[in-house]
């Protein structure tokens, strides 16, 4: 017991903690310097830890709180503003549970500061907060890094950080979290590879949308037992790996758009029966449509914007529960009449004889315009592509041609296909002309990618996660 009069420990203690936080307050990154000195000064601090807590993982609570606290530097909805004192549990945006391993014992389970529009940064010291099972700040501002130290929190089962400022390396301390079933890190700035250890995780749901990570989609992809994975708007490469035949039981939904994909949409897609969404629009998947003709679940497929060329085969407009088909902005050459009966479908800029909106002459006039030193420009190598003789022999050979000004859209459709089954062959050395051929395509005026994907994604199929859907801008 605390007599009058004497210094309260707690003041003494927060007092401390400000006085070792301070000089890294205004930094992103924090300290590993002071966590000692906290620990040491906590352990010392027997009253406030007999007197003031329940519990002593409330008083760690109670520490890692504070320290939080003192990283927030702007709290414009005052949310901190009653993480005073020793209750915890009182705290806005904490919640308190008995312990799943011994019940007589209140812990902090939960810390949800979603849309709290708080800018700091994450210290070390959430590390004491060992009985996390969920920590969500969706759509603030904090910034640097998640800190190692979260590998304690070896209970944490849902994980959403998205719509932040975090940058930096992929957050291999995800990784170390064996409790983890739903991680978001979407709409931050980290960068780099994801390694691919993620996909052998045990995860229901990863979302790494609107980051800037770039790296091959690994050929592990297919042993994660997601039922959605989000990776679109980064910089992932490659292929999409044959082992997706065995997501097939589990994955929902996978979303790929906008990200530079090329050259490989693999036949074993066509086995995902569980899928309802696959969207790898805006990419660079050059070829024909595989049958996808098992996706017996299928919803919603998109594979607009994409250099995608032959006939639409007939039993993917035929899929049962197809609703909504996108294949608008490629080089298609052949519709079958089940395509019309899909109840929405968008075919519009193909190369198909008597639908409306296609590839055309007038078009290609009006909005095609390139001049040579555009092209060249636009390649890294000294060797151009003519845009004019765009016969497959030019791109075969890789030499520049005559000049030109002008591309028709007509040439377009007729050569296109001509190129596209060459690349399919995987002729090294016509990849380079057809990420020039490619570039040339996206420079001619089509309505701006969309450059979010906002639409709020269906309920995960078994599980309820408290996340919201994802930020609308
Ligand atoms: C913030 O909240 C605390 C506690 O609820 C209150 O005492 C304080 O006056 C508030 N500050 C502002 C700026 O509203
Ligand atoms: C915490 O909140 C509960 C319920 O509102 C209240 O009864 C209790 O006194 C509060 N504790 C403290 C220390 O403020
Ligand atoms: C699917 O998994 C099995 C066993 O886990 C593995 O042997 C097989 O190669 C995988 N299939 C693909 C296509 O990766
Ligand atoms: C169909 O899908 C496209 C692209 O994925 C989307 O923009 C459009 O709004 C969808 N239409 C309907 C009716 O769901």
């Amino acid at each position: 017991m605390r007599k009058h009069g004497e210094a309260d420990p707690l003041s003494f203690l927060l007092l401390s903690l400000l006085l070792i936080l301070l000089p890294f307050v205004s930094s992103c990154s924090g300290s590993h310097a002071h966590m000692p000195r906290l620990r040491r000064l906590v352990q010392e601090d027997h009253d406030a830890d007999d007197s003031s807590f329940p519990n002593s993982r409330l008083r760690d609570a109670y520490i890692a709180l504070q320290a939080w606290k003192l990283a927030i530097l702007s709290d414009p909805m005052n949310l901190t503003g009653n993480w005073v004192g020793p209750a915890v549990c009182n705290y806005t945006g904490v919640f308190c549970s008995p312990l799943p391993s011994d019940p007589s014992l209140t812990v902090v389970a939960g810390v949800d500061l979603n849309h709290g529009d708080l800018a700091g940064y994450l210290p070390h010291q959430l590390g004491l907060l060992p009985d996390l099972a969920l920590l969500h700040i969706n759509s603030n501002r904090f910034c640097g890094t998640l800190p190692r130290s979260l590998r304690r929190l070896a209970l944490l089962h849902e994980l959403d950080v998205s719509n932040n400022r975090l940058a930096g390396p992929f957050p291999d301390v995800v990784l170390r979290l064996p409790s983890l079933r739903y991680l978001d890190l979407r709409i931050n700035e980290f960068e780099g590879a994801v390694p691919p250890e993620l996909f052998d995780r045990d995860l229901d749901a990863i979302f790494l949308n609107h980051n800037r990570f770039a790296f091959d989609i690994p050929d592990n992809l297919g042993n994660s037992p997601v039922s959605v994975v989000v990776l679109a708007n980064n910089r992932f490469h490659g292929c999409l790996p044959a082992s997706l035949a065995n997501m097939s039981r589990t994955l929902n939904e996978i979303i790929l758009m906008n990200n530079g994909l090329s050259s490989c949409f693999p036949p074993e897609i066509g086995l995902l029966r569980s899928l309802t969404v696959l969207d790898v629009s805006f990419n660079r998947l050059v070829g024909p449509l595989p049958n996808v003709g098992g996706m017996l679940s299928l919803e919603q497929l998109d594979v607009a914007h994409n250099l995608l060329s032959g006939g639409i085969p007939a039993s993917i407009c035929g899929l049962p529960r197809l609703k909504n088909f996108t294949y608008s902005y490629n080089f298609f050459t052949g519709e079958p009449p089940q395509c019309f009966a899909v109840q929405t479908f968008d075919d519009r800029h193909n190369c198909l004889a008597d639908r409306p909106k296609q590839r055309s002459e007038r078009q290609s006039v009006t909005s095609s315009t390139f001049s040579a030193t555009a092209v060249a420009s636009s390649t890294p190598s000294a060797t151009a592509v003519a845009t004019s003789t765009f016969s497959a022999a030019a791109v075969a050979s890789s030499t520049v041609a005559s000049p030109s000004t002008s591309v028709t859209a007509s040439t377009f459709c007729t050569t296109a296909a001509v190129l596209y089954t060459i690349s399919v062959t995987a002729v090294a050395s016509l990849l380079r002309t057809i990420s020039v051929a490619s570039r040339l395509l996206q420079s001619a005026p089509s309505p701006a990618p969309s450059p979010l994907y906002d639409e709020p994604l269906p309920a995960i199929v078994g599980i309820s996660y408290t996340s919201p859907p994802p930020p609308v801008f």
